[in-house]
């Protein structure tokens, strides 16, 4: 009683919040309404994989044609055809892995037509995304081309709902024998006499809808038949990824797993986990945003059952679990589509929460994931980047991207576990990882109305200063516009250390990192 008492006070009190970032030293260790949370740096739970903050560009909307890929004779600044300010962006925030051709689109994509001299590539419908036509000016040497200038890891999503394997095969031939092959050499002829060394492949996407409309059963049958013809060329191991669940559908990874028992499993079984909503971005209540945001501690729990199951048939745990898409989905505007391309969607305040939440879980959960894509790039759903349709010359940085930028110091470290009492779907969130004598702790509150008082003590070692950087803005409906693009944007925080022990003060709709010195 005591406890909920002070805590309705502090809540009440604006001003507690100021006081708690510069909080005196004897406040601490008392009782005072704060959440205590225990860092266990003595404790490991597994190392975040830099590939848990991968992407994912699928030719969608204005995502590659005007987004990422403007053209080498564009107006707007570029590097060989590749949109400048999306490109030093990019490159600023790191990313580990990049997914591509899609997404729904990759079961319609025919790699040989992105090949060879531009302008006698085919022009194709894009049957899935509103049925424009692409001119394929974009394929897999442009593809590849990006990875490299931002330093990216390519992840290919090979044609099973259209295609055949020997599509598939040939494609991965193209990409990965060094020479002497015609494959090899046409690759060449193109440009790249080096191999593209590709190791990661998904087999299919989203097989059960827009890739194939499949059962279960039907799927393993077309990863049996593919993967038998995919196969390693100039010494790169491939790592099959199988088209997994849609949300936590555990008949599907069933079925799927069932079907590849006795057979070469998949190296990695692929989730897709959208966090929907009916309401448009930037007019959300907070009902919606409550709803979208209670989505993550169900993404957390999916990631454990799925885990759990995958476990079940391999118990070398040698399947990675994949969150292949991952965000949020929220209301389309049809004039914002019709102006700036199909599922372009403002990234808000409320989504920056929402990055953070999923940054976090999968720090909590990084000894069961094996990589996890945001949902998209550039333009689409909850993107890095905005820019103001495909002649757009504007390129901004949006709130999810500043959020996965806060969880960058955790890329390639060693997971630990945090103990904090409040663990509701909109309680305090929390993860840590350990670097060389220091700590990364990340805090998110989803709450609009409440500050969280956080004092965090250290198990296994003793904090002795801290600093951190924060995303916050009271209004869940702020984001950064064309004509605003720094109304939201990370900056430093006061954090005290005392006694070794860490207090921080959260105002609500905040995420946090803090980077703590181990005396
Ligand atoms: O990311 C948009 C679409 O969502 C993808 O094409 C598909 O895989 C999923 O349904």
């Amino acid at each position: 009683m005591k406890r909920l008492i002070t805590r309705r006070r502090f809540a009440k009190d604006s001003a507690a919040l100021s006081l708690a970032s510069v909080v005196p030293a004897g406040l601490f260790g008392q009782s005072d309404g704060a959440r205590q949370i225990e860092v266990r740096a003595d404790d490991k739970i597994g190392e975040v994989r830099p590939a848990l903050h991968g992407q994912f560009a699928e030719h969608l909307g204005s995502c590659v044609y005007g987004g990422l890929w403007v053209g080498k004779s564009s107006p707007i600044p570029n590097v060989n055809g590749y949109r400048k300010a999306a490109v030093d962006y990019l490159k600023e925030l790191g990313v580990p892995v990049l997914r591509w051709p899609g997404g729904c689109f990759a079961d319609d994509y025919h790699w040989r037509e992105g090949i060879g001299a531009p302008e006698k590539r085919p022009k194709r419908v894009n049957i899935h995304w509103g049925g424009y036509v692409e001119d394929n000016s974009f394929g897999t040497h442009e593809f590849i081309g990006l990875c490299r200038l931002i330093g990216a890891e390519p992840y290919l999503a090979g044609n099973v709902g259209s295609g055949s394997p020997r599509e598939m095969r040939d494609w991965v031939e193209y990409c990965n024998q060094p020479s002497g092959s015609t494959l090899a050499e046409e690759r060449a002829a193109n440009g790249s006499p080096e191999p593209f060394q590709v190791r990661l492949w998904g087999v299919g996407n989203e097989s059960w809808g827009c890739g194939g409309q499949m059962t279960p059963d039907e799927y393993a049958a077309y990863f049996r038949r593919f993967s038998v013809f995919l196969r390693e060329f100039g010494g790169t191991h491939l790592f099959l990824i199988a088209s997994g669940p849609n949300n936590n559908n555990v008949a599907w990874t069933r079925g799927l797993m069932d079907g590849l028992v006795r057979h070469r499993p998949a190296d990695g079984v692929s989730m897709h986990y959208y966090s929907w909503a009916r309401q448009e971005p930037t007019k959300f209540d907070v009902d919606h945003m409550n709803e979208q945001l209670s989505s993550f501690a169900k993404i957390e729990q999916a990631v454990i059952q799925q885990r759990a199951l995958l476990d079940g048939y391999d118990r070398g745990k040698n399947v990675g679990l994949i969150v292949d898409e991952w965000g949020v989905w929220d209301r389309g505007i049809p004039d914002e589509e019709k102006n700036y391309g199909r599922l372009w969607q403002q990234s808000t305040m409320r989504s920056a929460v929402a990055a953070g939440l999923g940054l976090n879980l999968f720090n909590r959960q990084a000894d069961k994931l094996y990589m996890c894509n945001i949902a998209q790039m550039v333009n689409v759903l909850q993107s890095m980047l905005l820019t103001d349709g495909p002649a757009g010359r504007n390129c901004i940085r949006t709130t999810s991207y500043y959020a996965f930028l806060l969880f960058k110091p955790h890329r390639g470290k060693m997971a630990v576990p945090v103990e904090a009492a409040d663990n509701g779907p909109l309680g305090l969130s929390a993860s840590a990882t350990l670097g060389e004598g220091e700590l990364n702790l990340s805090l998110v509150n989803p709450r609009h109305d409440q500050d969280m008082d956080v004092v965090c003590s250290v198990r296994g070692g003793k904090p002795s200063s801290a600093t951190a950087q924060i995303l916050h803005d009271a209004d869940w409906n702020a984001c950064n516009t064309f004509d605003q693009p720094d109304r939201v944007k990370p900056g430093s925080h006061p954090v005290a250390v005392d006694n070794g022990k860490v207090r921080i003060g959260l105002p609500p709709l905040s995420l946090l990192t803090a980077i703590i010195k181990l005396g």
